[in-house]
């Protein structure tokens, strides 16, 4: 029996393909980034092309350092950066304009006149999110409405919609297939009903011939064409990558919390079998489907945290490498006055103002660059904090957060994040956490585990992070960073 399970990352900047063993240790690991596309203010386009041209490249490149064959995986998982859309053709696979992404606002506009209309709650009953350009509904809209041809097209059957697992999926099997995970990001999902739902496709005008069929999580979603890796494997596992990491994590019980620090941050509870609503401008959505069972999450969105690192090192070119970080950090310490809140595209949860802007704030004479840097990795911190504070007054705070992400490397990041939140943060043995939660769902397609608690006892912790910091000091830091929030915000509530 082939033991190894290959996982595809397809995220926000990069690809890449990791092979684990059955007990969820790295084998081998490939990666390659591709070009981000900014044609306007706001927006944030990628090619598809590129995407699956660096994913086959990965996927290969991963086979061969391992010294693998295809025979030897017995399935592969996707997991991808969610909402990002794109509308193909269904004869050639030509996309008919560049993909979406997720981060991109052109859309802005559509949505706050929606919420003028007062749609936002009826929208939110159905899928658990907000009338936010974020969202896949309005970037398939606008493609429809803005791209030559493309509704007529689309109303004739021609054209495909997809997120990046489906079209991924598609290139690679000829299925037109997504998981429940990726549907529930799209707004036009009921995530209750677990359907396309026709009255949001006739709000955002959508043909439902469109659509591809939603899956378990956990599936035989289809077979890879021969040419891509040598032989046919099977792809068994799909998820979005937050949901991914959730699963990565082993939280798989009510209340068990992940916060992930990539390109943005997504805290995400598990909140058990039934749909949680927020009252305070967090989202629900579907954790992931096995079998006949779905689990729900509460989830808190940030844009900007990995990125705003990135932002400083290739914008301001303030430090050559994220590792230079650490040093400076710990030589301004955590009493930091200055204050840089990332609004770059707006601001996400809870406060979700697509027109806010971002800004450094209480410089001083004598701040310099490692000052602006740490209130870079602070600023992160504190959104967190944001995200908490939210979920508390749901009423639905966890009692520890288990983290993952480039950023969690960085020993300082942590212990002023559980300082922050006055909370332990877990860092977990391996922190590939997207990818082993789609490798596991593709090992219970392939039927190397029964379930997803017999994955829970592979999960180990590296080390864990006590709050070191008194509360009123903790909370002292972090009003300042509330009142710098309040000072860039497009509107208040
Ligand atoms: O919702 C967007 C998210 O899925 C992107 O994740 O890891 O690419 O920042 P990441």
């Amino acid at each position: 029996m082939s033991q190894f399970i290959m996982a595809i990352d397809q995220g926000t900047t990069s690809s890449r393909a990791i092979i684990f063993d059955q007990h969820g240790r790295i084998q081998a690991q490939a990666q390659a980034e591709f070009p981000q596309y900014f044609p306007n203010d706001g927006w944030v386009e990628h090619n598809a092309k590129e995407i699956l041209e660096g994913v086959i490249q990965v996927s290969r490149e991963v086979l061969q350092k391992s010294e693998l064959a295809a025979s030897d995986i017995a399935a592969i998982g996707i997991t991808n950066q969610r909402e990002t859309t794109v509308v193909w053709d269904r004869d050639t696979g030509e996309p008919v304009y560049n993909a979406i992404v997720w981060q991109d606002r052109r859309t802005a506009r559509v949505c706050e006149e929606l919420t003028l209309q007062g749609k936002e709650n009826w929208v939110n009953k159905k899928t658990g999110l907000l009338l936010d350009p974020y969202f896949s509904a309005t970037k398939l809209q606008w493609i429809l409405n803005n791209v030559d041809g493309a509704r007529e097209r689309a109303q004739a059957g021609e054209l495909a919609f997809g997120t990046i697992d489906s079209y991924l999926l598609w290139s690679l099997t000829g299925e037109h297939k997504t998981d429940v995970t990726n549907a529930s990001r799209t707004m036009l999902f009921n995530i209750h009903e677990l359907t396309w739902d026709n009255e949001l496709l006739e709000l955002f005008d959508v043909p439902s011939s469109v659509l591809p069929e939603v899956c378990a999580s956990s599936e035989e979603f289809g077979y890879t064409r021969e040419d891509i890796l040598g032989a046919p494997v099977l792809v068994g596992g799909m998820v979005g990558d937050q949901q991914g990491a959730l699963i990565g994590q082993a939280c798989f019980h009510e209340g068990m919390a992940k916060s992930t620090y990539g390109t943005g941050c997504f805290l995400m509870q598990n909140t058990g079998t039934q749909p949680r609503t927020s009252h305070h401008r967090l989202l629900t959505t579907i954790a992931y489907q096995v079998g006949d069972t779905v689990h729900y999450a509460l989830e808190g969105s940030i844009f900007m945290a990995g990125a705003t690192i990135q932002w400083i090192r290739d914008g301001l070119k303030l430090i050559g490498h994220a590792r230079e970080t650490l040093d400076m950090a710990k030589q301004v310490g955590a009493n930091n006055h200055v204050y840089m809140v990332p609004a770059f595209t707006g601001l996400g949860a809870p406060y979700w103002d697509p027109d806010a802007r971002g800004a450094i704030m209480g410089l001083t004479r004598d701040t310099g660059i490692a000052e602006i840097v740490t209130a870079g990795l602070q600023s992160v911190c504190y959104q967190t904090r944001d995200l908490l504070e939210a979920m508390a007054k749901d009423k639905a705070v966890p009692t520890r957060i288990r983290v993952d992400g480039g950023m969690v490397v960085n020993d300082w990041v942590v212990q002023f994040l559980a300082d922050i939140l006055q909370l332990p943060i877990e860092r977990p043995e391996i922190t590939e956490t997207t990818a082993l939660g789609a490798a596991y769902l593709a090992a219970i397609s392939a039927g190397q585990k029964t379930c997803l608690a017999d994955v829970a006892e592979l999960w180990q912790q590296e080390r864990s992070f006590e709050p070191n910091m008194e509360r009123a000091a903790s909370d002292q830091l972090y009003d300042g960073w509330l009142d710098a929030v309040g000072r860039v915000r497009s509107h208040r509530d």
